[in-house]
């Protein structure tokens, strides 16, 4: 007799939206019971200048926010504004006692955007996971129950557990070695077993290395970039990517129509990495209101 089967199918598209369903519950519990003990979760959105993406991004990090029972102020600085003003507007908002986490929304103008933003706010209450401590305690490989994560790797591992898609001792390609993306969730990643290989622009004979994995993580943010070509039967696809297309329609990095046939799994754009995104960054609110 065949053995019973127990394991949960896992759908083609993998969407977020049932993650953050069956998160939010508890998100709005924790932040209830931290107004018991008088604390009401605060994030402070710093946002220089007016590029429409992060107009959009901050909005909805604001909505989800408030969907859960925390504040969330976004703080609008003049695109115009010196280094000068900048650090000490930041080192302001940072300081305030009633303020639990905060975070400078990326890109800044061109002349802010050598400042490393991460050291300007206390690790604390580095919700983005910037600060060198969180660095390092990622780095470490410690429990993220013990420091702020970096929310978009975090945002996907949440995605892999909840579809119970198995990491340990997996071929896992990320192409961009980006700060905020490539090179933590590189570490996460390694930190559950997996085998990763992480790929950048100079990278040589990327199809074939794109190929051969079990899961191919794409974070260069280049509108439909990734077709067919680079990838195969059977793989789990992992779009970061959030661009407009040649229509100014919202895709990402990989080319869905042509490649979603094609592949075992893939997340959408939208709805699939981004709101995971900012589901880590609240998480990590609450973690450090619990904390102050
Ligand atoms: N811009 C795009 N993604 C991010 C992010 O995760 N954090 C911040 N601060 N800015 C971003």
């Amino acid at each position: 007799m065949l053995p019973f089967l127990t394991m949960k199918s896992i759908p083609h598209i993998l969407a977020s939206a049932p993650v953050i369903e069956a998160k939010k519950q508890k998100l709005i519990e924790q932040c209830l019971k931290l107004k018991e003990k008088k604390i009401i979760p605060s994030l402070k959105v710093i946002l220089v200048g007016d590029n429409p993406a992060s107009l959009i991004y901050t909005r909805n990090k604001k909505k989800f926010c408030e969907e859960i029972g925390a504040e969330c102020e976004i703080i609008k600085l003049p695109a115009s504004l010196s280094e000068k003003d900048f650090i000490s507007e930041v080192k302001k908002i940072a300081d305030n006692k009633l303020v639990h986490g905060c975070f400078v929304q990326l890109p800044l103008p061109t002349q802010l955007s050598h400042i490393d933003v991460g050291q300007l706010i206390p690790a604390e209450k580095d919700v983005d996971g910037f600060h060198a401590q969180n660095l390092y305690e990622l780095m470490k490989g410690a429990s993220t129950k013990s420091f702020l994560p970096p929310c978009t790797p975090k945002g996907i591992m949440t995605l892999l557990k909840f579809y119970e898609i198995p990491i340990s001792g997996k071929n896992i390609v990320i192409v961009g070695r980006s700060m905020i993306v490539g090179k933590p969730l590189m570490l996460l990643l390694t930190q559950r077993d997996a085998t990763v290989t992480l790929c950048h622009s100079k990278t040589k004979n990327l199809t074939e290395i794109t190929k051969k994995a079990d899961i191919v993580v794409t974070a260069i943010g280049r509108a439909n970039f990734f077709t067919k070509e680079y990838f195969s039967p059977g793989q789990i696809v992992i779009d970061v990517g959030i661009n407009k297309d040649k229509h100014d329609k919202l895709c990402g990095d990989v080319d869905f129509e042509n490649v979603s046939p094609m592949v075992a799994h893939i997340t959408p754009v939208p709805g699939g990495v981004g709101p995971l995104t900012i589901l880590t960054l609240v998480r990590n609110l609450l973690q450090a209101s619990n904390k102050i």
